[in-house]
């Protein structure tokens, strides 16, 4: 059996030269990045070889890399969250994206690893670099672990060698606009996943195919794609986050949260998930139902018309929830429920408190890692 990840081979190289924090309101996402970066090597014939903590710094790849001819690459995002009152850092649900990482690698030919042995080492990192990490809330580091394959070889086949890199950004709202309501265009001339296909893996080139949608949903003043798919136009994500929708049941009147299931095409969210959670634990003894179920843009659009549409919101680690203004299909617009002054519906607002109030270490969850 191949050497596995291994900290306590961990080599750490401090920089001489540390940056200048930048401001907490002068954070743009994944644009400033710590001191410091976590590399680890794999080759098909050795394993993992001993983790390094360096200075974050360019990396040198020869052209015939493959990792840029055939997109060998995945990845993850999480955050490191300081707690304003004790200065403690933790990690959010560390497990489900080394899971995520994993499944990510395996689809794509790239080695597999221990994720507890990952989290240790990016703990690590998150600590050399706790300077870094504010603890305002809305504030928190952008930790981006990424494996690419490479092989220096144009042979399309698996990688004989790869690089797991972790590098971590300090941000604040993933949107330039602050924590604002989104309004989408409802695409349906692009899909974003389809059966059979990746969609449920954090692949970098899930996301490049993104843009061009997107500038065009620009073009007519909207944020985001709500991402359709198939004759019957389910809703499936929005932008690069899982969506969910809360209407009022047409028979009973019930309100109900609900998100399309992981049949494959969707991508498996953490927040997704935390979301979920928090809703069977919180909002079901309210009297909500929870379900996992594709909505047809149909009837989305009859529950506006009907009076029963009482909320959007997307979910994903970056902005944790994102609410939706109105969304654009066809000829027709959809008003999700807000008030003009309002930038939050009930839920989505409840959802990030809950979530936060973990993150930050003010309620004690077995989902926030101490690190
Ligand atoms: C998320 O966390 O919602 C994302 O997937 C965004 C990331 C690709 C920047």
């Amino acid at each position: 059996k191949l050497p596995g990840i291994d900290p306590s081979k961990l080599e750490v190289t401090k920089t001489i030269t540390p940056k200048e924090l930048v401001p907490n309101k002068d954070l743009v996402f994944g644009r400033t990045f710590t001191d410091h970066m976590l590399s680890i090597e794999w080759t098909a014939s050795d394993g993992w070889q001993a983790p390094r903590i360096t200075p974050y710094q360019n990396l040198s790849l020869d052209p015939a890399t493959c990792v840029f001819h055939y997109a060998f690459e995945c990845f993850e995002g999480m955050k490191a969250y300081k707690c304003p009152h004790d200065g403690s850092l933790r990690l959010f649900r560390p497990d489900k994206n080394m899971a995520r990482l994993n499944k990510s690698a395996a689809r794509i030919a790239l080695p597999t690893f221990d994720g507890d042995k990952l989290t240790e080492l990016i703990g690590k990192l998150a600590k050399l670099d706790e300077r870094f990490i504010p603890s305002e809330k809305g504030y928190s580091l952008y930790i981006r672990p990424t494996l690419i394959g490479t092989q220096r070889t144009l042979g399309v086949g698996p990688p004989g060698s790869a690089l797991l890199f972790v590098i971590a950004s300090p941000v604040g709202p993933y949107y330039p606009t602050g924590f604002k309501a989104i309004s989408l265009e409802a695409t349906d001339y692009a899909v974003r996943a389809w059966p059979g296909g990746v969609g449920d893996k954090k692949l970098g080139a899930n996301y490049a195919p993104g843009i061009v949608p997107q500038l065009q949903a620009a073009k007519k003043g909207l944020h985001q794609n709500l991402w359709l798919f198939g004759p019957e136009q389910n809703i499936t994500e929005v932008g690069t986050m899982n969506l969910f929708v809360c209407i009022k049941n047409k028979e009973t009147g019930q309100k109900e949260l609900l998100t399309a299931p992981l049949d494959g095409t969707i991508l498996e969210g953490v927040t997704r998930d935390s979301v979920l959670a928090l809703a069977r634990e919180r909002l079901v003894p309210e009297g909500w139902k929870v379900e996992e179920r594709y909505v047809k843009m149909q009837e989305l659009a009859d529950a506006e018309s009907e009076g029963r549409l009482v909320e959007v919101f997307g979910a994903g680690t970056a902005a944790i929830v994102a609410p939706v203004r109105k969304i654009v299909w066809k000829d027709r617009t959809v008003d999700c429920g807000l008030k003009e002054t309002e930038e939050a519906g009930e839920v989505a607002l409840k959802m990030k408190d809950w979530m936060e109030a973990i993150q930050y270490g003010d309620e004690a969850s077995p989902w926030s890692v101490k690190i």
